[in-house]
C-alpha cells in the first residue's frame, strides 16, 4: 500500500544521474508496453543497450533534460524527458528568425503514485527548463486511446494541434478500389 503524496517534501524532483539509468530503461520500456497495449513482452537485451546509452547521451547534453521524481525510501516513482527542438524561419518576409520549442518526452509515473501531483512538479522543472534555454512552446505526442494521457494535458493547458493517422497498407488499398 502506497502512502498519499500530500506535500512537495513527500518526493523530490531532480535531475537524472547516471545510477538513476537502470530504472529510466525500466520506465521507458513500461511506458512502450503502456502505448503498444497487449500483453507483458521483455525487451530484447541490445535494445535496453541502446535504450540506456540514449538516456546516458540525453543526461550529459545541455540542450537535454531528464527529470525524476523520487520517494525518499521508495525509489524513484516517475521521469519525464524534454528536449529543445531549433528550426528556422522559412519566409523571407520573416528574416533570420529562430523558433525554439521544447519537446517533451518519455513521460512516465508509476501507477502507485499516479493523481498525486508527481508529474504536475516534474513539469515545473521542465517548463524552467525550456524557458531558461528561451523556449516558449512545449510540444508532445500522445496516442488519441491515451485517456489519462488526454486528461492530464489537457488538465495542463496543453491542447490538441494534430492528429496521426495509420493505416495498414491493405485497407487503404480497399478504399482506393471503392473508388
Ligand atoms: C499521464 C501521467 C504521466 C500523469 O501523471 P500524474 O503524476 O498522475 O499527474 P498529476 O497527478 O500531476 O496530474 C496532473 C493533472 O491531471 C489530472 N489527471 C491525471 N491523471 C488523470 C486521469 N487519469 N483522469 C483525469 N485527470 C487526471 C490530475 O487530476 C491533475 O489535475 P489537478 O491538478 O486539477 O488535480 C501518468 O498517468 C502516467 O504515467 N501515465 C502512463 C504513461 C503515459 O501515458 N505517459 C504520457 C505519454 S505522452
Amino acid at each position: 500500500m502506497v502512502e498519499e503524496l500530500d506535500n512537495a517534501e513527500d518526493f523530490i524532483i531532480r535531475q537524472a544521474r547516471p545510477g538513476d539509468l537502470p530504472v529510466l530503461v525500466e520506465f521507458v520500456t513500461k511506458l512502450t508496453l503502456h502505448v503498444a497495449g497487449g500483453t507483458a513482452q521483455t525487451l530484447k537485451e541490445k535494445e535496453r543497450k541502446k535504450l540506456k546509452d540514449v538516456l546516458s547521451a540525453a543526461i550529459k547534453d545541455d540542450n537535454k533534460m531528464v527529470v525524476v521524481a523520487e520517494v525518499p525510501g521508495a525509489g524513484l516513482v516517475g521521469m519525464g524527458h524534454i528536449y529543445i527542438w531549433v528550426s528556422q524561419g522559412i519566409w523571407e518576409q520573416a528574416g533570420e528568425m529562430e523558433f525554439r520549442s521544447g519537446i517533451i518526452d518519455d513521460v512516465w509515473v508509476e501507477p502507485e503514485y499516479r493523481k498525486m501531483g508527481v508529474f504536475s512538479a516534474m513539469l515545473r522543472k521542465l517548463v524552467a527548463f525550456a524557458e531558461d534555454h528561451k523556449a516558449y512552446e512545449l510540444i508532445l505526442e500522445y496516442s488519441f486511446s491515451n485517456q489519462e494521457a488526454e486528461a492530464t494535458w489537457s488538465r495542463l493547458g496543453f491542447t490538441t494541434t494534430g492528429v496521426r493517422a495509420a493505416a495498414f497498407t491493405s485497407a487503404v488499398r480497399d478504399a482506393l478500389s471503392r473508388g
